[in-house]
């Protein structure tokens, strides 16, 4: 059932994100085709699925996802552009597309993610919710974006690359959890709020979310190492050629395998609560540990 249901969701949100992203014909040209490439040539779309599954399981209506749906992805590819840049990771693959910065410019990437960090709260000061909900909305994505959440853990993840920068066990989980789990807790958390959940059931999908997030980039560290580029769409074996602190290289890999076999645990345990409802959020989960991309 799940996989069905993911290509709904994933073909609605590609269908709006189109519609929102500016034409290409108009000027400025370059900046417009930029922002296109950065969101529309692949992507798993992991985050707008967990709005829509977190919706699903709250009873939020399809209609009023589509914009945090959306709204938490345009934040996600601007990360991504950064990520990629010369100054930070200098990444020529994204996506089994050439960056932003490769196929255009460094300042033109460098804008791209500014505009696209820009779009994705209009897209979300449009979202067809009352008022409350929706200053939430934007409350829960800013606060997950910025030096609490997303930028601070990649200010964190710069100051701990490199040789001879020690780390330890608990600093490199919050850096994961903000750098990466800060984003999928909102996207967790703004489905949630479209179908207005109570207290008590936030905070249990924020324990499900916090586990979820910081799998995810465990994972993505797993990969880094295990996986190849054709198949993850982006450049292997890059984070130990940078020296980067990951959880391979503070535990290993067994240990880090462990730690996932945990947090699916953690995940199931928190969903339990919800049954049948809790179905695509758990499917989320466990593709987040298995995934090979
Ligand atoms: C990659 O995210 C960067 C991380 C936060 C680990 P994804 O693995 O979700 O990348 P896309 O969206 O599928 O390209
Ligand atoms: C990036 O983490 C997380 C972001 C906030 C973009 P990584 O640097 O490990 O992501 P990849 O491996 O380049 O996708
Ligand atoms: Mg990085
Ligand atoms: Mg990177
Ligand atoms: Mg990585």
């Amino acid at each position: 059932m799940p996989e069905s249901l993911f290509e709904g969701w994933r073909a609605r949100v590609d269908a709006a994100l189109s519609s929102a992203l500016p034409d290409p014909a108009t000027p400025p040209s370059r900046l417009h085709a930029a922002m296109r490439h950065a969101v529309l040539l692949g992507g798993k779309r992991m985050r707008p699925l967990l709005v829509h599954a977190s919706g699903h399981l709250s009873g939020a209506e399809a209609g009023t996802l589509d914009a945090p749906a959306m709204a938490v992805e345009l934040v996600h590819a601007y990360s991504l552009v950064h990520d990629d840049l010369p100054c930070m990771d200098d990444d020529a693959l994204r996506r089994g597309q050439p960056t932003v910065h490769v196929a255009f410019d460094d300042a033109t990437a460098v804008l791209a993610g500014d505009a696209l960090q820009a779009l994705a709260f209009e897209v979300l000061a449009h979202a067809p919710v009352d008022a409350a909900t929706r200053v939430e909305l934007l409350r829960t994505l800013a606060s997950a974006s910025g030096v609490s959440g997303m930028c601070g853990g990649q200010a964190l993840d710069l100051d701990a690359t490199g040789n001879g920068h020690v780390i330890s066990l608990e600093a490199l989980k919050r850096l994961h959890a903000m750098k990466t789990g800060a984003l999928i807790r909102a996207a967790v958390r703004m489905g949630a709020l479209c179908g207005h959940a109570d207290v008590a059931t936030l905070e249990t999908l924020d324990r499900f979310a916090r586990a979820l997030g910081l799998a995810f980039q465990v994972r993505d560290d797993i990969l880094d190492i295990e996986g190849d580029s054709r198949t993850l769409g982006k450049t292997a074996g890059k984070d130990e050629a940078q020296a980067k602190a990951t959880f391979p290289a503070l535990i290993g890999m067994a240990a880090s395998r462990c730690l996932l076999s945990d947090l699916a645990a953690t995940m199931d345990d928190a969903l339990s609560p919800f049954g049948e409802a809790g179905a695509p959020l758990a499917a989320l989960g466990r593709l987040a540990i298995e995934r090979d991309r």
